[in-house]
């Protein structure tokens, strides 16, 4: 009894503390002693300052919706998966703990000529991926994912569930491309369903260094950006082995064009005739088949592969992100694929920009990236043996590629995808939010639309209840 005592002191004299900080906690604790003697001691099943970590697909690439080094929750909404499709409105609500393989199966269960343009892993989850401006390859057609949203429910720091009525216009941009996570946790998503022909083409195309993949991909960089809004070719290189033993670079190009294949091809022999794409290299399929040819999976894999959860082992890996703006002379790709022959496990993506990425304006969502960028670069290393060498020689190879394109990518401030979350570019740590660090990281995924996104956080969360490495200060 004695203990219990002191324990309730204990708590009393730690609310005089907190009553200067957060009224809402306050109010919640001086309000328990008054409610009627318990069966149970209720103040040891309460924990204060806990931090909240919010996870949907558990995709974040430094793992940040359930690794945390002060003691924390997980709130997992992976039970949170509803979808209902509106075919006659083209409109559909879904849960933030459905996968993006899930939405695509289920609005092509109710319609052939309607989709998203989200990404292309399916077991990424809809509440991070939205909420960090997901996009995928009909991002040069239709824009993010957050460029097709109209409404949204969330419920805010006091435990109100809003729309995007009540929370209003600001808190509605905000979670568009600014994180969910320093603003609330997301409980679903109204989208826009967006028409797809019933046929779309797909290919890849591979050369390696040998075969001239040089000039391609230098030529790439001025013609992938400018295409029709309908062609989508990303550009992915990658170590290979050749033959004859010998290690080299291969890249494989990678596109979705919205239409039939007997008019792509002409159109590429005119615009891009380095390519030399062929009849023979395209594939005609639905556009949800597509969606498996783009989580790498052979032509034919049943569509019900989307409801897959992930399964077994994770693989380990690393990823950094730029922005081009100008095209990387061949030298300089050169020099970068001389880098790479001398590691391995590491690969490049480059994903075009152009199209409706260029219309919209930058400070329409949180995601500035838009008008002015050729491409965006992913970089990757991936490996299976656990270890301390290993891990700190594959974040070697990647930071040094990061370090070796300096010269060729954004500038002030070097610009970072959100979605491929980097703690490198800066990050807080230990459970405090310094506003000078904070605007290291902000500044780069959001250049000119962190200011207002820290005006928002102000009004929603000024004791910053939702915070992480990475998240949005309350100045
Ligand atoms: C294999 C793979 C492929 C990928 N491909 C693409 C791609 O093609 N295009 C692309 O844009 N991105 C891609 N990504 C990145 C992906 O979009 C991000 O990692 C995204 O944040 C994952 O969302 P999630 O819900 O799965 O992750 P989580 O780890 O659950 O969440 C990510 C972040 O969002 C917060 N969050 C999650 N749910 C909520 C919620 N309900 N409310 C508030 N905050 C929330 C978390 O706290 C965390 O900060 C890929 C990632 C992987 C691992
Ligand atoms: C985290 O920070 C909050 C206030 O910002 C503080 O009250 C809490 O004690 C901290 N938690 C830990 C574990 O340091
Ligand atoms: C839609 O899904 C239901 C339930 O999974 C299934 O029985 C039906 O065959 C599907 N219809 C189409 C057109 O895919
Ligand atoms: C190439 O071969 C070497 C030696 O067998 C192997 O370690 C490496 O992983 C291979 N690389 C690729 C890209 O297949
Ligand atoms: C590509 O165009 C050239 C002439 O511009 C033509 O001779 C050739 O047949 C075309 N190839 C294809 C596959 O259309
Ligand atoms: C192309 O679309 C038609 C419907 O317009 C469909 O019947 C046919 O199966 C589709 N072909 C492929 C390869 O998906
Ligand atoms: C939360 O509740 C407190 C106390 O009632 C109030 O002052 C504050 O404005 C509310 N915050 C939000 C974001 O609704």
């Amino acid at each position: 009894m004695k203990v219990r005592v002191l324990f309730v002191l204990s708590v009393l004299s730690l609310l005089v503390s907190w009553t200067t900080s957060d009224p809402v906690l306050t109010g919640f604790l001086q309000c328990l002693p008054k409610q009627p003697q318990s069966a149970y001691p209720i103040f040891e099943a309460i924990y204060t300052r806990l931090q909240i970590r919010t996870r949907s697909g558990g995709h974040d690439y430094e793992g940040l919706s359930y690794v945390s080094d002060v003691p924390f929750i997980i709130l997992d909404m992976f039970n949170l998966r509803s979808i209902d499709i509106d075919v006659a409105d083209e409109s559909a609500w879904v849960q933030a703990g459905a996968t993006i393989g899930e939405l695509y199966y289920e609005i092509a269960n109710k319609s052939k000529v309607h989709g998203f343009p989200a990404g292309a892993c399916p077991t990424v989850g809809i509440g991070g991926h939205f909420s960090g401006g997901g996009y995928g390859p009909m991002m040069r057609k239709y824009g993010l994912t957050v460029d097709n949203i109209e409404d949204a429910k969330l419920v805010n720091v006091n435990g109100t569930i809003l729309d995007r009525n009540s929370m209003g216009e600001d808190l509605f941009w905000a979670i568009r491309g600014g994180g969910g996570a320093s603003f609330g946790v997301i409980l679903s998503w109204k989208i826009r369903l967006l028409p797809v022909p019933a046929n779309v083409t797909v290919f890849n195309v591979k050369r390696t260094w040998e075969q001239g993949a040089l000039n391609v991909i230098y030529k790439w960089q001025y013609v992938a950006p400018k295409l029709l809004d309908e062609i989508f070719i990303r550009a992915i290189t990658r170590l290979k082995n050749s033959t004859e033993g010998k290690k080299t670079v291969e890249v494989s190009f990678v596109g979705l064009f919205l239409g039939r294949r007997d008019k792509l091809v002409p159109l590429m022999n005119e615009s891009f005739p380095e390519l030399g794409l062929q009849l023979k290299d395209c594939f005609e399929m639905s556009w949800v088949e597509s969606t498996l040819f783009w989580a790498d999976q052979p032509i034919g894999t049943p569509v019900n592969f989307l409801l897959n959860r992930p399964q077994g082992p994770p693989n380990f890996f690393k990823s950094k992100s730029d922005y081009v703006k100008e095209p990387i002379p061949k030298q300089g790709i050169e020099s970068i694929w001389q880098m790479m022959l001398k590691m391995d496990k590491v690969l490049m993506q480059w994903s075009p920009y152009g199209g409706r990425m260029s219309m919209i304006p930058e400070w329409e969502t949180p995601f500035p990236h838009r008008d002015g960028n050729l491409f965006l670069i992913q970089y990757v290393t991936y490996w299976v043996e656990e270890g301390a060498e290993t891990l700190k020689q594959h974040l070697g190879f990647v930071r040094k590629l990061y370090e070796g394109m300096t010269l060729y990518v954004s500038k002030s401030p070097r610009e970072a995808f959100q979605n491929y979350r980097d703690l490198d570019i800066g990050a807080n740590r230990q459970n405090h939010t310094e506003f000078e660090t904070a605007k290291v990281y902000g500044s780069k995924y959001f250049k000119g639309n962190f200011d207002r996104l820290i005006r928002v956080k102000v009004m929603v969360d000024p004791y910053n209840f939702f915070k992480n490495e990475q998240s949005i200060p309350p100045r």
